[in-house]
């Protein structure tokens, strides 16, 4: 049956009203993330930043990742712990329990858990516990690295190492690494309601730099931004890359390239174009879970603070100063991502030439969910603590007219 068939006429035209359209689906396979979806199963195959290293501390501090709730914290010796909240006594969260030198302490009966989950005291039991060795608060493992704090939740058997990436690791004369958790990149506030595809496919999406950032809202980052580039796009191995070519009006060319990696890293050279040449920070899209993400970054700076003046402003204010007018009058990627829905309308979209990336950045992640179905592993995971580090193109280069690099 026609899909439009409530809005067509007895005269057989296509009135192309509202009327009788079809409630929108998505694609679940790629936008749920809670444990046991497709998409979860595969993001849980990878390494996840969860917090600044500031954020695990003697204070327990709830977090959810994936769709689970966790209470993250920082030991006496100084070892973080990511751990399930419900006591495995009889389910008290450990969001009110007290950090001391070996683990937290449950505020109910006081049972005590290491970063492990080991139980090591039951007080009210004979003898502190007979069989408290048996008993284990589930936990998930925690590394830190870049100045976040990572987290694997996926199949123990299967962790990989925590990868490394050249252009965090190999820092220019003056530069050093910050972290920042503002969910940078996505204009707007730290935590974004909707579903994290929306950005990530927003990455592979360059014409709405000049579209959204580049006139619709004036000039959101610089004046070259808005002239039309030749975009071509490439599958690689761990991600999509977008080559955008524009030439200025002076004479020059600029070349950009962007990234998406697997699993939901932005690599993404400033718009700003402040530095020219490879990339100078990465980002990884935390889905909280299937209604919001957050983006956290590394980045090489100069000064402190450097990142975090990164985010996008309109007339000098940041997001959160803007009144609702102004938000409607000067959208942003947050307005544009949010105004999609909470989740995606794929059975609505007509998606058009200019969407050739996000047909590639899907085919991507098909491919890498039917890896984790076949029981191979997914791209991008690897098992050698020596490995070099992982190296992406993104960067921002100028040419003069005979295409002759000049940065
Ligand atoms: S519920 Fe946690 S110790 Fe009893
Ligand atoms: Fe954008």
């Amino acid at each position: 049956m026609n899909e439009r068939a409530n809005a067509i006429t007895p005269e057989g035209i296509d009135t192309g009203t509202a009327y009788g359209r079809p409630a929108p689906t998505y694609q679940r396979e790629l936008v749920e993330v809670g444990p046991g979806t497709p998409m979860g199963e595969l993001l849980r195959r990878y390494w996840h930043p969860v917090g600044l290293c500031g954020d695990a501390t003697d204070t327990p501090r709830k977090l959810r990742v994936l769709g689970e709730d966790l209470i993250l914290f920082r030991d006496g010796q100084g070892r973080p712990g990511l751990l399930y909240p419900h006591c495995a006594h009889r389910g008290t969260s450990l969001y009110y329990g007290k950090v001391d030198e070996r683990g937290i302490r449950c505020c109910y009966h006081g049972w005590l858990f290491d970063v492990q989950g080991h139980c090591l005291e039951q007080p009210c039991e004979p003898e502190g516990g007979r069989s408290r060795g048996r008993r284990r608060q589930p936990w998930y493992p925690v590394q830190e690295r870049y100045g976040l704090i990572w987290a694997y939740l996926g199949p123990p058997e299967k962790k990989p190492v925590l990868p490394r990436y050249e252009c965090l690791e190999v820092l220019d004369e003056g530069e050093f690494l910050e972290a920042d958790d503002s969910s940078i990149g996505g204009g707007g506030p730290q935590v974004i309601p909707c579903n994290w595809l929306q950005h990530y496919e927003n990455l592979v999406d360059p014409f709405h730099v000049v579209i959204l950032h580049g006139s619709f809202s004036g000039t959101q980052f610089v004046g070259e931004m808005a002239v039309m580039p030749e975009v071509t796009w490439e599958t690689h191995e761990i991600g999509v890359r977008t080559v955008s070519m524009r030439s200025l009006p002076d004479g020059r060319r600029l070349r950009r390239i962007s990234e998406a990696g697997l699993p939901t890293l932005r690599v993404i050279p400033s718009p700003r174009l402040g530095r020219f040449g490879r990339v100078e920070s990465l980002g990884w899209v935390l889905p909280i879970d299937d209604h919001r993400f957050r983006i956290y970054v590394v980045g090489r700076v100069r000064e402190a603070g450097e990142l975090s003046r990164m985010r996008t402003r309109m007339n000098g204010k940041l997001w959160e100063e803007m009144s609702e007018e102004e938000h409607r009058l000067y959208p942003n990627d947050v307005e544009a991502m949010v105004g999609q829905g909470v989740i995606p309308r794929h059975s609505e979209e007509h998606l058009v030439t200019s969407d050739r990336g996000i047909v590639m950045l899907r085919r991507l992640l098909q491919e890498q969910l039917q890896a984790v179905a076949e029981g191979r592993d997914p791209a991008g995971v690897g098992f050698d603590p020596a490995a070099p580090p992982v190296v992406f193109s993104a960067g921002n280069w100028l040419a003069d007219s005979e295409g002759m690099g000049i940065s």
